[in-house]
């Protein structure tokens, strides 16, 4: 039973659903402001939020407990989250986190006895080239050391946080965005009737940037055939693919250019609201970003009738979310809008027939919009000149791990891997994990392989696996990531990641049987046809090429007493 503060007033509580509205799309908001202000969300503040919004508290009890940063449990004022994924853990968290315990006196899941510190795991925190990385609050610290632990903790304990923040720009080569003149393309893209637009997005056969490569110009007509009155453009800023960054820094350096592609996809569908939904690790973005939306309200690039095309009325929001990878699959993230779990939804209908309140929606990533803007900026003919014939254009690569110069680069489509490594530093490499965690493994034979939708196709996460690591161990990690993410409603996905990760754990003792292998094999295989959402689909794809491709390191372990 959850402890009632004395501190929570029911007034508290009606001025913050005062301020965000008694909507149901509201209760996430609702509950990241009752949480902020109460380090907590009681039964009795889950009573109080049901009332106001006319929901049954069992309701708020279980979209308060999906998400990692609003679970009900009582916090600290300062809730320090070590990021747990591979290239942190490459980086040395595992020191960084004694010294954490030390430091605190608590382990992970606990809160110091004044109150001041929790101290938690995050899945990843998006700093996968800095790492080992933290959060303290919004606050991001990269390249903790233990010594640095110390410091970090002093200075939240003085009070003396505010100037805490790092540098996290990471950008490692020129990219081409850094080239495009602010407004160019959402000037040429009005000049053009709608479907003409559509017809450009599918000329430069641009294929969606969040990893499944779905063509852009496709997605957008089928939404622009839709007839409703109210539609949406979604921007997915959720990435949460461990391993993966690019978003960030696109996000950081070159918002307009995201805000541009939305403008112009919402002419071309026939939206008039643009909503970004922002992962909650990236909460330090969230004033940039709205003091650029604001600055484009100014300039009237947002608002009423923009470019002076009569009736073309378009905004944009920003959403945040509230710690959770599955809402990245975007029938997740648009149940987490309307204020519910996480969940993915069935489809069909696809979003670009049903999605945000049922209404027609196109759900994009970060790059892709960004993409957009690029292209009518200077042409399909130009976007065209990089890449292959089935994967055009330049593309944002996240590299981390073993390597000298992780960051995040830009490289035409159909690089090799082992190209791509020689620009990064990352010669020795036994292997590669392309596409974060849910990604394949890529052992060294085959790095003349392309990064490209005909052959390894990818979001752009590469991370570099040295000669000194255990394959096990980084299909350990990867296991434990979905057993914490899976979202529990599809068994395939809740019990297969469980099974795979003990029997990672049978094969690092040299317990697992060829008979048993053979099974995860069978059931990793099942997963990927039988799960209900990407997530289940893809997360055995580690193990099933750690397994394949290293047969003969992951079977001949010594078998532990
Ligand atoms: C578990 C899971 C997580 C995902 N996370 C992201 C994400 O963080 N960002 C993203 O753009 N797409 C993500 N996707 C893909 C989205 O469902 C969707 O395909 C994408 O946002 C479409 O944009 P695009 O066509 O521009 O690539 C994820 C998919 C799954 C199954
Ligand atoms: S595959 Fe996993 S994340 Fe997707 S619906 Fe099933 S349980 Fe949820």
């Amino acid at each position: 039973m959850l402890k009632i503060p004395e501190s929570t007033t029911r007034d508290d509580i009606v001025a913050i659903v005062e301020r965000h509205g008694a909507d149901r799309t509201s209760l996430i908001p609702i509950l990241q402001d009752v949480k902020t202000a109460e380090h907590e969300i009681s039964d009795e503040a889950m009573q109080i939020v049901a009332d106001l919004l006319g929901i049954h508290p069992v309701e708020v009890y279980s979209v308060a407990t999906f998400y990692a940063f609003l679970h009900g449990a009582t916090e600290g004022r300062y809730v320090v989250r070590l990021c747990g994924t591979l290239s942190c853990d490459f980086a040395g968290k595992t020191a960084v986190a004694e010294a954490l315990r030390s430091a605190l006196g608590i382990d992970f899941g606990a809160t110091t006895d004044d109150g001041v510190f929790t101290l938690e795991w995050a899945s990843c925190v998006g700093m996968c080239d800095q790492g080992p990385a933290l959060l303290v609050n919004d606050r991001v610290f990269t390249r903790v050391t233990p010594e640095k632990v110390a410091e970090i903790v002093a200075q939240y304990r003085g009070k003396a946080a505010d100037d805490a923040r790092q540098d996290i720009v990471t950008a490692r080569n020129e990219l081409t965005y850094a080239s495009i003149a602010a407004g160019a393309g959402l000037k040429a893209a009005l000049a053009l009737p709608r479907g003409d637009i559509v017809d450009t997005v599918s000329g430069a056969a641009l294929k969606g940037r969040g990893g499944a490569g779905f063509p852009t110009g496709m997605k957008w007509n089928f939404c622009a055939a839709e007839k409703s009155e109210h539609k949406y453009i979604i921007c997915n800023a959720d990435e949460g693919e461990p391993g993966t960054f690019k978003d960030r820094v696109i996000l950081r350096d070159f918002a307009d250019l995201v805000f541009e592609g939305m403008t112009i996809g919402g002419r071309a569908i026939g939206a008039s609201m643009g909503i970004v939904y922002l992962r909650a690790e990236y909460a330090y973005l969230r004033a940039h970003l709205n003091d650029v939306i604001h600055q484009r309200r100014e300039a009237g690039l947002l608002g009423a009738n923009i470019g002076g095309i009569e009736g073309f009325d378009f905004d944009i929001v920003v959403a945040r979310g509230a710690g959770a990878y599955v809402c990245g699959e975007e029938t997740a993230l648009i149940e987490s809008l309307e204020g519910f779990r996480g969940e993915p939804r069935n489809r069909p209908p696809f979003p670009a027939v049903a999605g945000f309140l049922n209404h027609p929606t196109v759900v994009n990533n970060v790059e892709t919009l960004a993409s957009v803007a690029c292209i009518f900026a200077k042409g399909t003919d130009w976007f065209k000149g990089f890449g292959t014939d089935k994967s055009t254009g330049y593309k944002l690569f996240s590299i981390s791990g073993d390597c000298e110069k992780p960051g995040v680069y830009e490289f035409p489509w159909g690089i090799t891997i082992a190209d791509l490594l020689k620009e990064v530093g990352g010669g020795g490499a036994k292997a590669v994990q392309i596409g974060g965690a849910s990604g394949v493994c890529v052992p060294a034979r085959d790095f003349a392989r392309r990064l490209a939708f005909e052959d390894i196709p990818t979001g752009g996460s590469v991370m570099v696996i040295g000669p000194q690591r255990d394959l096990l161990d980084v299909a350990e990690n990867f296991l434990e990531f979905f057993v914490e993410e899976s979202c529990g409603q599809c068994t395939p996905c809740r019990l297969g990641n469980a099974q795979l990760l003990d029997g990672v754990e049978l094969l690092k003792s040299g317990a697992c049987s060829a008979a048993h292998l053979a099974d995860l094999k069978a059931l990793g295989a099942t997963m990927q046809v039988a799960a209900k959402c990407g997530l289940g689909q893809t997360s055995p794809s580690a193990f099933l090429s750690i397994v394949g491709a290293f047969a003969d390191d992951v079977t001949t372990r010594p078998q532990r007493a």
